[in-house]
């Protein structure tokens, strides 16, 4: 779960039903209508968590559009992030005062097949993980969720695409499950913009992750 993961002054929330949809503002409707129903009704879950979590700081309901390269436009002064998976959605929401950065991911640790290792995975990490006692598909998973929460918090904050081979893990204890505190380096590219940007978010960034009801959460914020 996200909640033992973030700090308190983040606000989440999460749902195991995900079986109806729910309701939408017209500019919603609009931007998701050609989408097939199932990613409709993760849409109107996502936008409803986040909507719910914005209330506790007192926001009146109001639509979340989609921004640039699909991320949610939070309102002016907050910061975000949304997640689901074909049983669990979350939204978490932050006061951009206290933190620059938030994302999160939940994954099945159920491992899809045709995914393979080493088009996320450095040869570090993947040594890393093969030094593991068993388990070697769920730590594939874990490293893959943690990525794209990695990428959810830096998009918005630096609107800029890092590939999973921009960015490599290294965690400081390998116990699952439990919650695991990791430090991530990035392999700096042309592409990872200014070096300033790259320090500041090295400086502030924190990773967390659990592995909890056959679900892998992830969580970054700075
Ligand atoms: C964007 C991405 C991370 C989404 O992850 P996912 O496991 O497919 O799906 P999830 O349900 O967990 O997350 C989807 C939500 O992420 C958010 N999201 C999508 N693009 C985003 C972006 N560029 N920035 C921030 N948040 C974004 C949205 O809220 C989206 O839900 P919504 O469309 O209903 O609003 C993934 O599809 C992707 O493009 N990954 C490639 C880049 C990457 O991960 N690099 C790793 C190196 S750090």
């Amino acid at each position: 779960m996200f909640r033992e993961l973030l700090p308190e002054s983040i606000e989440l929330v999460e749902t195991y039903d995900i079986s109806s949809e729910r309701e939408l503002f017209d500019e919603e409707k609009w931007a998701i209508g050609n989408a097939v129903a199932n990613r409709r009704r993760e849409f109107s879950i996502g936008r409803d968590c986040a909507r719910r979590a914005l209330a506790r700081f007192g926001v009146q309901p109001a639509p979340i559009p989609i921004g640039l390269d699909r991320a949610p436009v939070w309102p002016i002064g907050f910061v975000g992030s949304i997640t689901h998976c074909p049983d669990f959605c979350s939204a978490a929401v932050a006061k951009a005062e206290q933190f620059s950065f938030l994302g999160i991911d939940a994954e099945r640790v159920a491992w899809p097949h045709e995914i393979v290792p080493s088009d996320f995975l450095s040869p570090s990490e993947m040594d890393w993980i093969a030094s593991r006692q068993g388990d070697e598909s769920r730590w594939e998973i874990i490293f893959f969720s943690l990525k794209e929460a990695l990428y959810k918090a830096w998009y918005p904050a630096h609107r800029c695409y890092l590939d999973f081979h921009d960015v490599e893990l290294s965690l400081l204890s390998g116990e699952i499950p439990g919650v695991v505190m990791g430090r991530p380096s990035l392999v700096a590219s042309n592409k990872v913009l200014s070096q300033e940007n790259l320090a500041r978010f090295l400086e502030t960034v924190q990773i967390r992750f659990s592995v909890e009801n056959d679900l892998v959460y992830s969580a970054v914020w700075g």
